[in-house]
């Protein structure tokens, strides 16, 4: 290790002139009431000089030699631990520095630590969360296996049903398993956005037909908030876009209320982008929780009887998804109130022929 030492002579100076003036009052003590000799000026300037040199000179090179060694140590131990904040190859003995560099790298180790924690926090939570996802309808399925080997399997009259619903378990696992991987692969930014201009009206309608039976078993209607006769183009990911539509409109259906209505409106913002929004008159919910939806597997209603099993990563993905494409998502909800969900996203540049441009999301 290439050492560059910096010194700093304050301490031996000092030292030194503390040690020459003392002396040389004793000395001069000593003269004047041994009455040896007349005082003279001169020698005794002289001892001075002498006595403050030779001090600070043996105590600058002792201290260096003593503190260095102490603080070279120290420099070794902590580049063992592979210290960025601390700089190889200077090791200083000036202590102002060196108190600096201290509290810098324990400031440095500090954050290091405290991002680990909560890493470790959220790796802990994240492995919680999917075992408790996968673990009931595994046990469902397992549960209609069981049965059926143990005898059910010879009663026609409810084998089909237990396969029927074993196999809806089986749903159950694919659905978590390709959300989850779709959350992986936007979280490493290795989702390939394929955006293209596309109509934005036609996408929601689409949405609208398709949920249409889901949204007829609790009486909601799906509107626009008016008539949209010419179509709006927009630049983006169609299918990825469709998922955002889609789990927006499945929440306002899930969590809506009986006979109510939800609402989308698109709406320019500013010169190139417009602005989605899809609007229930449903549940809603309290302002502290508000921030927290989008995070993966959060869910308004913990319990495990919640009527709509959601696991609490449709709003994960639809955030990702949003992001991907460079634009925002926002969110207002009053508790009993109902909620409006609303996003941006990029208008069609009408000069560009409407083809596909792929890209790599990152
Ligand atoms: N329109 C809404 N009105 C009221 N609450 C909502 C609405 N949309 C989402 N929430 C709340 O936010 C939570 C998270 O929504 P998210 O879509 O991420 O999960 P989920 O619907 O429970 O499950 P998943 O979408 O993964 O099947 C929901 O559990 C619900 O409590
Ligand atoms: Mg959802």
């Amino acid at each position: 290790m290439a050492t560059r030492v910096r010194k700093s002579y304050k301490f031996a100076f000092r030292s030194a002139l503390f040690i020459a003036i003392i002396l040389t009052i004793a000395l001069w003590a000593f003269v004047w009431f041994s009455k040896m000799a007349e005082i003279q000026l001169l020698s005794i300037s002289l001892f001075f000089i002498v006595v403050f040199l030779t001090s600070f000179i043996l105590i600058q090179i002792r201290l260096e030699k003593y503190i260095y060694r102490r603080i070279k140590q120290i420099y070794d131990d902590v580049s063992l631990l592979e210290s960025s904040s601390f700089t190889s190859g200077s090791v200083t003995t000036d202590m102002k520095t060196l108190t600096e560099e201290i509290e810098k790298f324990a400031k440095d180790k500090k954050i290091e630590i405290d991002t680990l924690k909560i890493r470790e926090e959220y790796r802990k939570d994240f492995l919680g969360n999917i075992s408790h996802e996968l673990k009931t309808p595994l046990f469902t399925v397992q549960g209609y296996i069981l049965t059926l080997l143990d005898g059910a399997l010879e009663d026609k009259s409810v084998r089909k049903k237990y396969l029927q619903r074993a196999q809806k378990g089986v749903d159950r696992l694919i659905y978590i398993i390709k959300d989850l991987d779709l959350i992986t692969k936007l979280e490493v930014g290795d989702l390939n956005l394929e955006r293209s201009n596309f109509d934005i009206i036609e996408l929601i309608q689409n949405v609208f037909d398709l949920l249409e039976i889901k949204a007829g078993k609790k009486k909601i209607s799906l509107t626009f908030d008016m008539n949209y006769d010419t179509p709006i183009y927009v630049f983006g990911d169609r299918d990825k876009i469709q998922q955002v539509v889609s789990n927006l409109i499945v929440n306002s259906i899930k969590y809506g209320h009986r006979s109510g209505t939800t609402e989308v409106s698109i709406e320019n913002l500013i010169r190139n982008k417009v602005i989605i929004r899809i609007t229930d008159n449903g549940e809603g919910m309290s302002e502290e929780h508000v921030p927290r939806i989008f995070e993966r597997f959060y869910r308004v209603d913990k319990s495990g009887s919640r009527k709509e099993g959601g696991s609490g990563l449709g709003l994960s993905i639809v955030k990702h998804i949003i992001e991907a494409h460079g634009e925002k998502i926002y969110v207002e909800s009053v508790l009993d109130v109902g909620s409006e969900f609303s996003f941006t996203l990029e208008k069609a540049d009408p000069n560009i022929e409407l083809g596909t441009v792929s890209e790599k999301n990152n």
